[in-house]
């Protein structure tokens, strides 16, 4: 019987699975959207109980697509929105609040407080993160302090706290896994990126009991197996990554240098640095990508927190278009932005301007500004930022990126890669499997079992892909690089740093 790799990919804004065969093909898949809570501005959760029923009910339906009720799955990839923080009970596996989802920014002005009291280089040279609220630290504290009783709970080791893989795996084997990978942990804050270890000192400063945290494990092993009667038989769990780490191994950037960027909720830039941890001097992170046969392999990384659900606002809030693909018709109705900039900074603003405070603002509208430049503005917004990202990179790296791969829902929008590699100078190249981060999770779950004996087997694996190469001579190429800097120097004014 042909076996196949579930990948399971928990995103954002919906959980998916996609069976792979041994060429790294799809022969079957699954996704349910899922809804998105936001209690007061700023804040973003998600029911946990909906993440887990989704995302099992998508992977009991991709399944049953290829027969066999799951005795033709060889292993089970997990890849996960990064961050978001899930704390439950270990008795009954209910959880004590909503998961407090990587956007959320009720934490910003506790960070500001540990910042001021002087904690930053330590949490930095500890973790490789920057001291924001994005990351979950702050966000267990936060439950920890204002859920009643949990703070006594978890003192009396009553309390799970995992990220959304950790979940997904707790549910899977009913209670008796908790461990995540050490991409994941590496987005906690409380995770030492040198020593491979939770951080008492972190713990402490957080005043998190360690007896709430899972075990870490490699990306690539077999951590156990399914109990769930979702599948007929038991399904050896064989990968976990966070999924912008998934999408840099999906994307095949094995080797140092190699860079990806993913277009999804936010725009998650990724590069290979190789095996030893690197901090970088322009605002970017410094986390792990991936642990294999023992070998630990790290990346610089510039978070964006908002790319295309910028285009999801322009589609739910203002109506201007009515599905996500409308925009690039839309946005080409129009053959320049006509000065319209558009900073989509919903959610603050990530790398490299980390600012909580600042939000949403479109400059430079007239009386002729129409849908269309707003839509314009809205798809050069995600060039410029993630311009803005590569030039740090390549700062930090002392290298000229010869080209970035790029994955993600907004890839499909050719006006947006066009313009991205015009402003990058660089070709953008976008291979034809779009599915890099289940692939990535699919790779990591298929060699530990040996489903694919190594990387050089599964880079041979590759498909083909499609290039944007810059064009120079793009009109206005220059001014609106600079009047794209003008609005965010004008934005910071605004926000309260
Ligand atoms: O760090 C957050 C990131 O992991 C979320 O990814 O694809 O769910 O938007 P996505």
């Amino acid at each position: 019987m042909q076996q196949f790799i579930l990948a399971l990919d928990q995103g954002t804004t919906s959980s998916r699975a996609i069976l792979f065969d041994q060429k790294g093909q799809i022969v079957a898949q699954a996704q349910k959207e899922f809804p998105q809570i936001f209690p007061k501005p700023g804040w973003v959760e998600h029911d946990p109980r909906e993440i887990w029923s989704s995302q099992a009910g998508v992977a009991a339906e991709a399944t049953v697509k290829v027969g066999h009720n799951g005795s033709n799955i060889a292993a089970i990839g997990i890849t996960n929105q990064r961050e978001t923080v899930v704390v439950w009970n270990r008795q009954t596996g209910a959880p004590v609040y909503n998961a407090i989802v990587w956007q959320d920014r009720r934490t910003a002005e506790y960070c500001d407080q540990l910042r001021e009291e002087g904690h930053e280089d330590l949490i930095r040279s500890k973790t490789g993160l920057l001291l924001d609220a994005y990351f979950s630290a702050s966000k267990v504290r936060w439950i920890l302090d204002n859920v009643t009783g949990t703070r006594a709970q978890a003192e009396a080791g009553e309390l799970a706290f995992g990220t959304v893989d950790s979940w997904l795996i707790w549910n899977f084997t009913q209670g008796e896994l908790h461990v995540t990978d050490v991409s994941n942990a590496s987005r906690t804050m409380l995770f030492n990126i040198h020593t491979l270890t939770w951080d008492d000192e972190l713990l402490a400063l957080f005043d998190i009991p360690r007896s709430m945290l899972p075990t870490v494990k490699q990306s690539s092993e077999v951590y156990g197996k399914t109990k769930t009667t979702l599948f007929a038989s038991k399904i050896p769990i064989a990968g976990i990554a966070g999924d912008q780490q998934a999408a840099l191994f999906g994307q095949l950037c094995t080797e140092p240098g190699m860079v990806k960027s993913t277009y999804g909720t936010g725009c998650f830039m990724l590069m290979n640095i190789g095996k030893t941890p690197k901090a970088s001097q322009h605002n970017l992170l410094t986390t792990i990508g991936w642990q294999l046969d023992g070998k630990v392999c790290y990346a610089l990384e510039g978070s964006i927190f908002i790319a295309g659900a910028v285009v999801q606002w322009l589609r739910d809030n203002l109506g201007i278009i009515k599905t996500a693909s409308e925009i690039e018709q839309l946005a080409t109705q129009v053959d320049d932005n006509g000065g319209v900039y558009f900073v989509p900074a919903f959610a603050g603003l990530g790398a490299p301007y980390w600012d909580p405070y600042a939000r949403g603002t479109i400059f430079g509208m007239s009386r002729a500004t129409t849908a269309a430049h707003i839509a314009r503005a809205a798809v050069e917004a995600i060039a410029y930022q993630t311009m803005d990202v590569l030039k740090a990179m390549e700062a930090d790296s002392n290298l000229a990126i010869a080209e970035l791969r790029v994955d993600g829902g907004a890839t499909v929008n050719t006006l947006l890669m066009q313009f991205q590699a015009d402003v990058l100078h660089t070709k953008v190249v976008r291979p034809s499997m779009a599915e890099t981060t289940a692939l990535g999770a699919a790779y990591l779950a298929g060699l530990a079992i040996g489903y694919w004996k190594d990387v050089a087997e599964i880079n041979t694996l590759a498909q083909g892909d499609s290039s944007y190469i810059p064009n120079p001579d793009r009109a206005g190429l220059e001014t609106g690089i600079a009047d794209w800097h003008r609005a965010m120097r004008a934005l910071k004014v605004w926000a309260k740093s």
